[in-house]
């Protein structure tokens, strides 16, 4: 670690934790999020509770939230294209701006009915991703609702499904490696036709006989520090139920995603000899 990035780290985590102003919570779609794109595809319903994104051959839609933060622990209710989604992507990411933006993303790729979903993950840092982990899902994620979580605070990024993590990248700077922590990141997600790589890597097209696809959304919840001019305040008066800025994974945690990782884990770039010849990026033996 430099020892301009621990100053730097060192300033976020005092005006994070000595920020005590109330802020987010749980949410309404009108409060929380402008609809950014989709002449009319995307919309907000049931006075706020929940919204829709669809896509047709014309065009896809989404949506960005009002805040951007700078930490958080997001969660949000998901129902994904049903029927015949091959080729449809449904996006949900956290990003910042500019060539070295920071993202975490969540991707649904669509399939075939009765075919899987595949949950494809990733993070970048400083502008750099190719940090890949693709899962499929115990469930349907088209039948009902789940719940997609990024929990990101200075020691780590946890992605979880249901409450049950599914990947972890830790804070790994004293090795050298970027942690998202300087740069501030608005919530997103968008539905589009990816059917050149999405569905078995681009064999499977979209049918557009199906259209309009819809993806559904409610009861998102954000317990995180918003930013405004230059400094971020935390969701509670109450410093104890900030309590997710120093979350880890326990060791059921652990045991949690040694579980998913091993029955339901079909791609990891830490495994990928072919993709990384010359060795496996350095996080990948520090994990
Ligand atoms: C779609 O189904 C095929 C066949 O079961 C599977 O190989 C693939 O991983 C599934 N998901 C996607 C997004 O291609
Ligand atoms: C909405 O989310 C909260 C926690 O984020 C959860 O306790 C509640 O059960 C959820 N509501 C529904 C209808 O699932
Ligand atoms: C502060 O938050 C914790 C955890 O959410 C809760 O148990 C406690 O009652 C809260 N205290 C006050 C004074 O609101």
């Amino acid at each position: 670690m430099t020892s301009h990035s621990f100053v730097s780290m060192k300033i976020v985590l005092i005006s994070v934790l000595s920020s005590f102003l109330l802020a987010a919570s749980a949410g309404n779609f009108y409060q929380d999020f402008d609809i950014t794109w989709g002449d009319g595809r995307a919309n907000i319903l049931n006075n706020g509770q929940s919204l829709t994104l669809s896509l047709d051959k014309t065009s896809g839609s989404g949506f960005r939230s009002k805040n951007q933060y700078l930490f958080g622990k997001i969660d949000m209710q998901l129902k994904l294209v049903s029927g015949n989604s091959a080729g449809t992507v449904t996006a949900y990411y956290l990003s910042s701006l500019g060539s070295a933006h920071d993202e975490i993303d969540f991707e649904f790729l669509g399939n075939l009915s009765g075919d899987p979903y595949i949950l494809h993950t990733n993070v970048f840092t400083q502008g750099k991703g190719n940090r890949e982990q693709q899962f499929y899902l115990w469930f349907d994620p088209t039948k009902d609702f789940h719940t997609y979580s990024i929990l990101w605070n200075p020691q780590n990024i946890i992605f979880s499904v249901d409450g049950t993590p599914i990947r972890e990248f830790k804070n790994l700077e004293s090795n050298g490696i970027p942690f998202p922590k300087n740069q501030p990141m608005w919530i997103y997600s968008s539905l589009w036709n990816a059917d050149d790589w999405a569905t078995r890597g681009g064999l499977v097209k979209t049918d557009w006989s199906q259209a309009p696809f819809t993806a559904s959304y409610r009861n998102f919840s954000a317990q995180a520090c918003i930013w405004s001019s230059g400094s971020s305040s935390c969701s509670s008066k109450n410093s104890s139920s900030n309590s997710w800025l120093s979350e880890s994974l326990g060791t059921t945690g652990q045991q949690r995603i040694q579980w998913v990782q091993k029955n339901y884990m079909i791609y990891n770039y830490c495994t990928d000899t072919k993709r990384f010849p010359q060795g496996f990026p350095s996080e990948c033996s520090l994990a």
